[in-house]
Order: structure tokens, then sequence, then C-alpha cells
């Protein structure tokens, strides 16, 4: 069994990584930990406790950070002509005061608690901005050597970024976040646009998925407007970013790895943009040395990956 902490924005994407973890019979959801980055934080974990809800799963939800690790970043806009000004799609949702209530109100010590209370256990999976993870090691640096790994949705190496040339969108919003938590003394899967670039569901696919469950059903609906904003990049479909880095979590031999270094660029036309240090290439002595050898995710079976997203969705 995993043991699992999903640290996330819902959003679309991350609605159906949720619906996948939850389902998944080798997954045991610890907890939901919020962040913005979709929507504010205040809708990001109204949706998250809307979707336990609607998806069944008794998990308890923390809401995290609001803002960006370095106060002084500008928060910026959200992406509503993407996930919509709701974080779904824009489908009706209900008053947060209908839902079972927020568990935690510090997603951050929920973090670090649930990790000191199972060492060695804990695997993090964050797709959403890296906030809350870099706020965690900043008040409690002894997590790292306590968490078992950490696998993220973000970035892009070998291949453009989503929100500049340069940079996936969760890393560009919170840039300084990203390159803590990717220099810290862990192992981190870095799941990017590299892969998730690959992983496509088609509309026809998740309309054939909807009637076999009230949460695909959900699903089907919320993820209309995101497949409109896909429909100008892959023809009626969308990108699956989130469930992507779920699916790496239970099955690694579905992708291909690089390790080395890395480190985030946080100022300038790159801001966002994260880099790597391939394993064993010299270079002059410099900033690079002595940093974790992390796993950039460069290669993805994409068909055999969409096929156990639709199994596990519909279980
Ligand atoms: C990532 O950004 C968010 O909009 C998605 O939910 C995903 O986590 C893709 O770049
Ligand atoms: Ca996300």
């Amino acid at each position: 069994m995993h043991k699992v902490i999903f640290d996330t924005d819902p959003g679309v994407d991350d609605a159906m990584a949720l619906l996948f973890l939850a389902r998944h019979p080798q997954v045991d959801l610890l907890g939901v930990t919020t962040v913005f980055g979709n929507a504010a934080i205040s809708m990001t974990t109204r949706n998250a406790l809307f979707l336990r809800e609607a998806f069944g799963f008794d998990a308890p939800v923390a809401q995290g950070a609001g803002v960006c690790f370095d106060p002084a970043r500008e928060t910026g806009g959200f992406p509503d002509f993407i996930h919509g000004a709701n974080g779904l799609g824009d489908i009706a949702l209900p008053d947060p005061a209908h839902l079972r209530p927020l568990d935690h109100l510090d997603a951050v010590g929920f973090i670090i608690d649930t990790v000191r209370a199972n060492p060695g256990q804990v695997s993090i999976v964050a797709v959403g901005r890296m906030t809350n993870l870099a706020l965690a090691l900043a008040r409690d640096p002894g997590i790292a050597a306590l968490v078992k790994d950490v696998t993220i949705m973000g970035g892009a190496f070998f291949v453009p970024g989503n929100i500049s040339p340069a940079a996936e969108a969760n890393i560009h919003g919170d840039p300084e976040a990203a390159d803590l938590v990717l220099t810290a003394p862990w192992k981190v899967h870095v799941v990017g646009l590299d892969v998730t670039g690959q992983t496509q569901m088609t509309r026809a696919e998740l309309r054939a998925l909807a009637p076999k469950s009230p949460a695909l059903t959900l699903l089907d609906a919320l993820s209309q407007r995101y497949i409109d904003f896909y429909d100008r990049l892959i023809p009626d479909a969308m990108l699956v970013h989130d469930t992507c880095a779920c699916v790496h979590l239970v099955r690694p031999d579905l992708f291909t790895r690089t390790e080395g270094a890395m480190r985030v660029v946080c100022q300038g036309i790159a801001t966002g943009q994260t880099i790597l240090k391939p394993q064993g290439r010299p270079f002059p002595p410099g900033e690079w040395d002595d940093l974790p050898v992390q796993s950039a995710v460069t290669g993805v079976q994409a068909d055999q990956v969409m096929a156990l997203v639709a199994e596990v969705l519909s279980s």
C-alpha cells in the first residue's frame, strides 16, 4: 500500500487525479491538502470538500496556502479560462455550509504531523504549486528525511512550458517554493510536461466512462470547459497532467527517468524554468555541486498509462 498525502488545487485535472487515488486499491489516502493555484484557496478547498462527498472517500481535508512562499511574490491571477471561475469547469457547486466541514485549517501542520506519525512511509503527491511543501520544509526541515518520496506534477525539462516558453504553471506560480522542494534532501520524482504532454483523454473516451458511476458522470460534466480550452492544442481531448503523476506513484515501470540535480529559475524571462544537471556529467565547480539527485520523468508509455487510468476510474 502507498500511504499518500495528496496536495492539490482542484482544478479539473486535479479532480480526476483525486478520483484515481480514491479508487486505486493500493492507495491509502491519508489526507488531502489544498493550495491556491487553479483558483483562490477558498475555492480549491471548497472544491476538495465537494469532491470528497461526490467521490465518496473519507480522508481528512486540510486547507493550505493562499499566497506564495515568498510573500513578496505576487499571487497573480487565476486561470478561469481553463478551469472555470469556480475551478471546476463552472458546474453548479453547493454552498460549503452544506458540505462536511474542513478537518484542519493548517495543512502544513497536518503534513508535518502525518509524516512524523508514519516515519519512512508517507508518499507526498503534489499537483499544484509547491507552497505547502516548502512551508513544511521551512517549519520542520527534519521531515525531509522521514518522507518516503515526493512525486510532483510540474516542470518541463526538454519541452516548452505551458505558461511561458520556459515554464510550466505549477512551478511558475511559486518558483521559490519549487526550488526549495527540488533542492531538499528527499527524493522527488518530477512528472512534468515532458510526459504529461503525451497523456491525453478524448472527449469521447471520457463520455464513454460517464455512465459507469455518478462520480464519472460528474467528472465528465466538470471537464467539458477544460476540454474546450485544450481543443486549441489537441483536437477534442484534454491533457491528463495530475493523474499522470499519480500513475507514476503506482506504476513507475510505465515511465523512464533522467536523474540529476535540479534548480528553478526565480527571476527574469525564464522564471519558473526547471533545469536539470544530468547525473555524472562534469561541470566546473559551482552552485550545482552537492545538490540532491532528483528524478526527472522524461519518457512514458502513454497508451498503457491511459488504459490504467480508465480502468481505475471505472472500478
Ligand atoms: C498543472 O497546472 C494546473 O493548471 C493543472 O491542474 C496542473 O496541475 C499543469 O501545468
Ligand atoms: Ca493541479
